[in-house]
Formats: C-alpha cells, structure tokens, sequence
C-alpha cells in the first residue's frame, strides 16, 4: 500500500518530529515559499496531510491546491496563519499542541509573574554587581491574595489559573461567553477585566480578531499597583501604550514573553527595570517540546488509517 503524503510546510518544524514523520509517510518540504510553491505543483493532487506551525502561511489560495488534504497538524498552541474558516468550511480537521505544552507555558506565566512583582532580576544584578553590602534591595510586591485576570481560559488559561488558586489568588476570565460549569467571574469584556484584576495575564490566541485587544484603555483600568504578564502573543497589545503606562508609572509592572516584532524588542522596553523579559520560550523546555513531536506525529497517525 501506498504511504500517504504529508507536507512539512514550516520550516520550524524540529528535526526530531521529522524524523519519525519520514518513518510513516512521503514526507515533502519543508523548503522557502518557492520550494513549496514547486512542491505543491508537483504533488498537490496527493498530499493528505500538512504538518506546520503557526507562523507559516495556510491560506484559501494554497488549500485550493490541495485537494486530498484531509488533516493539518500544528506544532505550537498559536495557529496565527492558518486559515480555519477555510479549513472548517472543507471538513478538515486542525489539531495543535496546546495541551502539549499548557502546563510549561503556564509555569512560565507564574514564574513571570513572580519576577516582575518581586523585581528578581534587579534583584540578581543587587548580588552579582556587589551591591548587597552597602545597601539592602527595596521591597517588592506580593502575589498572595490578589486578583488575577485571564484574559482567555483555554489549556493555557485553565492552567494559570490553577497555579495560581494553589498560590492563594483569586482567578476571573474574560472571554466571548462564560464557559460552561466554571465558578470563576466572569467578564465579556476586556476592560471590564482588567478593572477587576490585580494580575493581568494574556492568554487568548493570537490573529486578527484579537489584535490590539489590550489597548491603552485596558492598560489604563489595571493601575499603578497591577501587573501585565503576556505569554499569548505580542500584537494583542497595543505595545507602545503598554511602554508608555510603565514609564510614567501608571502601569506597575510588566513580564513579557512576547512582543509586536519579534525579535525585535523596542529599546524604551529593553531600558526599563520594571519590566522582565524573555525570547518566546513558553514550551521551549526539552520535555515539553518532546510532548509537541509526539502530538504532530499521532495527530498524523490518523492518516494511517485506511478511509
Ligand atoms: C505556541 O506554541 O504558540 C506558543 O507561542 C508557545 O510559547
């Protein structure tokens, strides 16, 4: 029998989950746009799957040469370029790795979180530099007993939250609808959240809908003593007004795992110490990223299955 074909469209796709797909499938790809381009010229009629990430383009124009495309796997949580309406109107199942990876992006959330509030990275710099004999560092602020807003409760939400209620928090959510059986509060807005929140985490998918969610009004409703964490995606904030609330004070704090241009990080942000700052590493731990291989790679599987 012949084994199925599957396109290995993003090139951040990790050697590993390539390796056990080409020990199931013809694998193609992956390659830059025009190599995929000739690929799906060549192969289009017979490629069953597509195993990608968020960050490659899967738009309507490329589904239309793809006839027998009966499955998309993704390997990350965001699936920012992919077309799921198109997608959905064909029947095509989409998976992705959120449940992978919710409980490491979750402890990143936590661990920011922490850090913005009780200033550790000054604090390492306090030790390092020798500054800990002349002078004691300054109080930080407390985690214990605040509200914490999730701006989203899916995998990675549900997760912070967790954490965080086994820290002493008191979890509420923003999102569309309440979802059904949660005893959290909820709130339909953004802002409405944001006024009711001492921690403010970002944890809703990226992508159109949601760009620029967080803008200068909800930044201003969390107030001097609250802090932003966002481990989502960076254009759900409108980043110069989130510099801008933390230079002049009206914003507390910041932890960023995220940004508008990455890798590009404006330096008003980089020169603030207010602020704690990490490179998108939410499930970037060996264990974790283990878990993603396997999940592109069952997802897959499916195709395996005679139809
Ligand atoms: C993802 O997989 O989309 C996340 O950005 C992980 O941090």
């Amino acid at each position: 029998m012949r084994r199925a074909t599957v396109l290995v469209l993003s090139s951040g796709i990790p050697a590993a989950t390539i390796a056990a797909l080409a020990e199931r499938f013809d694998l193609l790809g992956p390659g830059d746009p025009d190599e995929i381009d000739a690929l799906v010229a060549a192969h289009g009629a017979r490629i069953r799957g597509i195993a990608t990430t968020g960050k490659a383009r899967l738009d309507r124009a490329l589904l239309a040469r793809l006839p027998a495309l009966e499955l998309v796997a993704c390997y990350s949580a965001g699936l920012d370029k992919i077309d799921r309406e198109a997608l959905a109107e064909r029947g095509i199942p989409l998976t992705n790795s959120s449940a992978a990876l919710a409980d490491e992006v979750a402890d990143l959330a936590i661990a920011l979180m922490i850090m913005a509030r009780r200033r550790l990275v000054a604090a390492d710099a306090h030790v390092r530099g020798g500054a800990w004999a002349k002078a004691a560092f300054p109080l930080g602020r407390s985690v214990m007993g605040l509200r914490i807003g999730l701006l989203g409760l899916g995998h990675i939400g549900s997760a912070i939250a967790r954490r965080a209620e086994a820290m002493g928090m008191h979890p509420r959510y923003c999102t569309r609808r309440a979802v059904a059986g949660c005893a959290y509060p909820h709130h339909a807005d953004a802002r409405a959240l944001a006024a009711d929140s001492d921690v403010f985490v970002i944890a809703c998918p990226g992508g159109p809908a949601n760009r620029g969610l967080v803008d200068r009004s909800v930044i201003a409703a969390l107030g001097p003593d609250a802090t932003l964490v966002n481990i989502a995606r960076g254009e759900i904030v409108d980043e110069p007004a989130l510099i801008e609330a933390l230079v002049s004070g009206q914003l507390g704090s910041a932890g960023l795992d995220v940004f508008a241009d990455e890798p590009n990080v404006p330096l008003a942000l980089r020169q603030l110490d207010n602020v704690v700052l990490a490179p998108h590493l939410g499930s970037a731990t060996v264990e974790t990223r283990h878990a993603m291989d396997e999940s592109v790679v069952r997802a897959l599987e499916r195709l395996l299955v005679p139809g």
